[in-house]
Parts: C-alpha cells; structure tokens; sequence
C-alpha cells in the first residue's frame, strides 16, 4: 500500500476524519501506518521544513533535534481543562469548562485550521497487544514532531487498527497547532466522549495525546468507571541474586526522579542484584484473579528529562538515548553533538543555545532548557523488563510515593496499613519543578502526584482508591521516601540515584517480611541494622538519623499546610482521610 492513503475500514474512524477534515480544511490529510517507510519520508520532510535538525549520524545514528517555540516549553495547567457536565464531576483542583460551550470555542479556533497544511491520522494503541487494559486512541495532528514522536511513545500504526476492528470504542484526538498564540492555547478534555482536543501548542504532555491526557486525564476518568486505576507512576522489576523478583511502582511529581529510579543502577556492593524497567511514568493497574494489584505499563517510550542526565547518574539512560532518539530544546555542538547541564565532561567552548543563539560558558543562562527532554523508544533501554509485553501486567508488592522536600520529610517510612498510605499519598507535598509553565520551586500539595493528571474529583479519586482495596486480597505495602532532603548548607543529605537501591530494598525487605522496622508518629522506619549503608562513607550512622529525622514541630506544621488541599475538598473528602489526620496529629 502506498504511502500516507487511507489505510483502515473502519467506518467510525473514517466518517471522523471526514468530519474534523470538513473543519479543519488541511490541504491533505495523511494517514499514518507506523512503518519504517513512513518514518524516513516524514523525517526527511521534517529536515527539510526545519522542524528537525539532523545530528551528527556517526555519533547520534537516527537522533534529531526540535526546538520548540520558547513560550511553549512544558505542559500548561492553567490552560488544560476538565469539560464535564457539571464541574462537581471536574472537582476543585480542575479547571472546568461546560462540554458544548467549549467545544463550539475549539470549532472556531480549529475552523479553517489546517488551511496550507496536512493532517496526519495517527492511530496508536497504549498498553500491552491483547491486554484487557489496552486502549486505542487515534491523533489527527497538524505537526509531523507530533507523528514522529508518537510513534516512538506509542505503540503506532496498523496494530492499532488492528486491536480496534471495527468498534466505534476509541479516542479521539484533534491537535491543532494554530499560530501558537499562548491567549488560545488549550489543552481539553471531554471525558464523558472520550475525546481531547488540543491547540496553539507544540510542547510533549500537551500534544502527544496519548501521555498525558489519554493515558492519565481520561485513563484514570475510565478507570473508575471500570474499575482499573490510571496513575502517575514508574513501574520496575527487583531481581536478586537469587533470582527473585519483586515489582513495584512509585509515584513522584514531574521531574521528581521517576525516570532515574526506573533505571537505576545498583551501587557496588548490591553485586548480583539487577533492576528492570517496566515504565517509567504512567501504570495502569487492576485487580488480578489471585487478588494482588498488576500493573501494564500503556507507553513504549520515554520522554525524559535530559539535563542532570550522566554516566553517574542514569547510565542506562545515556544508552538509551544513544540512538533513534529526538531530542527538544538541548543544545547543539559545532558537530552536531548534543548537550546540556549535568552531561559528562566539560561544558563545551562554544554552542547553540536551545533557542539557537550562540552559546558560551560566559552567557550566564542555561545551554539547554531546564524542561528539555529525550523522546527515545524503551526498545533502546539495556534493562528492558522482558515482562512489558505481557498483557495481564505484573504483580506489585509495593506502592511508593515521593516529594521533593528539602526539609521534614524522612528519606524514606512506611504506612501502617491502606488507609494511612491513601492518607500519606493523598496529603503528599513537592516543590513545583520546570516540566509545567509557572514558579519553580514552590511546596504544594500534590496528591499521588496526579494534581495535573487527575480527570476528575478528587475526593472521588480517593475514594476509589479505598474501593480498589475492597478487591484485593494481597494489596501492596504502602511507603513514602523523600530523596532530597537538605542540610544547613543547603546540601542534598542523600547521594540518590543508584545508591536508593538501599532503600528499595529495605522495602522490598518489609514487603517480604524480612525487614525488621520502629514504629514512628508518621509510620514505620528502618531500624539501623535492617538499612543497608555498607560501601557508603558518606552517610554515616549519624546522618541517616538526621536524614530520618521527625521533627514533630515540622511536622504540626506539615499537618497545617494539608489544609490548603483539606479545605479545597472538604465538602466531599472521604471520612477516612479526615480522621488518619486526627490520629496524626494525636500520635505527634
Ligand atoms: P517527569 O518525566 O516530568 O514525570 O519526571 P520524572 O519523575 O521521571 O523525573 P526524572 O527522573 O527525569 O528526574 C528529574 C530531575 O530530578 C533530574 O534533574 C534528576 O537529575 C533529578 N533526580 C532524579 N533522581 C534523583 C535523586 O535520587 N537525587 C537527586 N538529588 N536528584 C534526582
Ligand atoms: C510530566 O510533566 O510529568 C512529564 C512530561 O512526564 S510531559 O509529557 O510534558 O507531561
Ligand atoms: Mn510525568
């Protein structure tokens, strides 16, 4: 078949495209199937257009570069809206919008839209083939960024179609990029229709429709509906010496280290243990028949945060993006090589700035964006769990959450039960971070880290994390861990990276009951001989216990910063919640 023509039956998706091609009125429309064919031509066409930058091939083989417009650099929460019924189903952490209302806003924006340009038909399929979590979406886009990246996070082309058959059950996308006017920029979804219509940006979580948007915003929207659970979480595989594997998956704010910790790399005297990345991001997660939690990662890529990203660091990270990889907003070497803050070696003489300016260590400004990122296929990733195309998921033994907290959050303790874990994730707090517009830098209450991603209630969606217990007989133990606790010198207290293997296995350890723990006011902590710091001078006795400190005046403090979340949703949050905070409060 030839390239770009219409290439499925199905008459759903066909009287759509007719439908938004009737608005849009693109010159063409282009209808995508995932193969390598495909990729070379819109590559190239890419190249030619300046939305790709070819990169050095010796170094880089099939690695581009995209710069994005610098008033779209990350995801835009101010701009990306819950379009329900009635905005008690959106809840007060969303943004709302009455469905009819903006979807006759979006028509005027998208009227004539794509005039001059083509519309790509991406369909794509998240999760595992033959999974009874997979969910097919289709993107209709204007930016051929889009289609490329897509088809390295997704599961692209014509096994979409072929999972869809001729079901009218899909997503449907619309992306628009418009003149990129930041005052019509919107990021919209219509959960009861489950359909997303996005425009006037270029930038990742707000256009490649099937992160965060599908896969999160509607996801966990279904989710309740269907009884399955859609969250902001890495998913990886523990395998001991021994040949034992354990699973768990961990929810941290954006740019919080999901991505490293999903490739971590165990310090030296962890000899024989090995870590495998399931996912990186997002979990979709449902009960299984002998009544534990499994988990599929739907993605089959990252985007990743790049700078910070060295050999030190995240090596299997480098290797991963080593190859068929694009990059946005990094800059560039006079060869074509790329870089960016925290990568191996010195900082080059000379560059081009992720705007395209000329560079040098004198300018006083970032090389590379503090949100700029790699999308790179995980078929790259040296440590690939081989259970990523299993279709019922993997057990999870543990359930983690983390901030970035410089202060009164211990590295790491666990909850007492389900109940004071939902109470420890519900309540959690993060500085905000460079991966969404606005102030870096500032505590706010993050619940699950799903606050942007949350397509719904929030008192509902804790809620529907007490009903999912009802259904599991061996639920997973819930911990909190905190990597980024300071000292008086404004110091990182912990190494991170590859030496949180440690606390990764003492909670493997307790999920096995093989860890002994002290029970504290906020849960249970390690016991100095159950944490393992040999071969880490740097972290004496001493100062694990500073690193594990309870402060309980912090802490009254902490309770009192909850209320800014509390009062938000007080009307409708579940009794529990309330009174985990009174038996807080009380044991403190
Ligand atoms: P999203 O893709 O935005 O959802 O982010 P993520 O949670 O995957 O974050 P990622 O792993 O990309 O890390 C973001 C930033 O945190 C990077 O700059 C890392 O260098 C830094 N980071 C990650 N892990 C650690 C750690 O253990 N300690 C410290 N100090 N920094 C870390
Ligand atoms: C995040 O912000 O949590 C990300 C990056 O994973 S983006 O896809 O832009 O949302
Ligand atoms: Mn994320």
């Amino acid at each position: 078949m030839s390239i770009g023509k219409r290439n499925t039956e199905n008459s759903h998706v066909v009287s759509w495209v007719k439908q938004v091609e009737t608005l849009c009125e693109p010159d063409q429309v282009f209808w995508c199937d995932g193969s390598d064919r495909e990729r070379q031509t819109l590559t190239q066409e890419a190249i030619d257009r300046g939305i790709l930058i070819e990169l050095n091939q010796k170094k880089l083989p099939g690695c581009y570069c995209h710069r994005s417009n610098p008033n779209d650099v990350a995801r835009i929460e101010k701009r990306t809206i819950i379009c329900t019924p009635t905005q008690e189903e959106a809840g007060p952490t969303n943004n709302w919008a009455q469905p009819d209302e903006m979807y006759e806003k979006l028509r005027n924006l998208c009227s004539g839209g794509m005039r001059g340009r083509t519309m790509y038909v991406v369909p794509y399929l998240m999760g595992p083939p033959g999974s009874p979590l997979a969910k097919v979406g289709i993107e209709l886009t204007d930016s051929v960024y889009v289609v490329l990246s897509m088809r390295i996070m997704t599961r692209m082309g014509a096994i979409a179609y072929r999972q869809l058959a001729d079901s009218a059950d899909f997503n449907r996308g619309l992306h628009c990029m418009l003149d990129m006017n930041p005052d019509d920029r919107y990021i919209a979804h219509f959960p009861q229709d489950n359909a997303i219509i996005s425009v006037s940006s270029n930038y990742g979580g707000n256009v490649l429709l099937g992160k965060k948007c599908l896969a999160l915003r509607i996801g966990s929207y279904l989710g309740r509906r269907e009884g399955w659970m859609a969250e902001h979480m890495l998913i990886l595989g523990v395998e001991s010496p021994e040949g034992e594997k354990t699973y768990v998956a961990a929810a941290f704010p954006s740019a919080c280290g999901k991505t490293n910790f999903a490739m971590m790399v165990p310090p030296k005297s962890f000899e024989g243990w090995k870590i495998w990345t399931i996912g990186d991001d997002i979990a979709w997660m449902r009960p299984g028949r002998d009544g534990r939690l499994y988990a599929v990662n739907p993605e089959s890529g990252y985007f990743g945060v790049i700078p910070g990203t060295n050999g030190r660091s995240n090596p299997n990270a480098l290797a991963t993006v080593s190859r068929d990889t694009i990059f946005t907003n990094v800059a560039l070497t006079p060869d074509l090589d790329v870089w960016w803050e925290g990568k191996d070696g010195d900082p080059p003489a000379e560059c081009t700035d992720w705007k395209g300016e000329p560079w040098t260590p004198a300018s006083g400004t970032p090389a590379a964006h503090p949100n700029s990122r790699f999308a790179a296929p995980m078929r790259n990733n040296p440590m690939l769990g081989r259970e990523i195309d299993e279709p019922e998921g993997v057990p999870i033994s543990a359930i983690i959450f983390g901030g970035r907290r410089a202060s009164t959050i211990p590295l790491v303790f666990q909850a007492f039960d389900w109940v004071h874990g939902v109470f420890t994730g519900a309540t959690m707090g993060s500085e905000t971070t460079a991966a969404a517009a606005g102030a870096v830098g500032q505590i706010r209450r993050d619940p699950m880290a799903m606050l942007p991603f949350c397509g719904y209630n929030m008192s509902d969606y804790f809620k529907h994390w007490f009903r999912i217990r009802k259904k599991l007989k061996r639920p997973p133990q819930i911990f909190h861990v905190n990597w980024f606790r300071k000292d008086s010198n404004n110091q990182f207290m912990w190494p991170g990276y590859g030496e949180n293997m440690r606390v990764l296995k003492w909670i493997i350890d307790r999920c096995n009951g093989r860890a002994d723990a002290t029970e504290s006011a906020v849960g249970w902590i390690p016991n100095a001989e159950s944490f393992d710091l040999t071969g880490l001078p740097s972290v004496n006795r001493e100062r694990f216990e500073q690193l594990q400190e309870i402060n309980s005046e912090e802490w009254r403090k902490e309770i009192l910063c909850q209320d800014e979340l509390f009062l938000r949703l007080y009307s409708n949050l579940p009794k529990e919640l309330i009174f985990q905070r009174e038996l807080l409060a009380a044991r403190l």
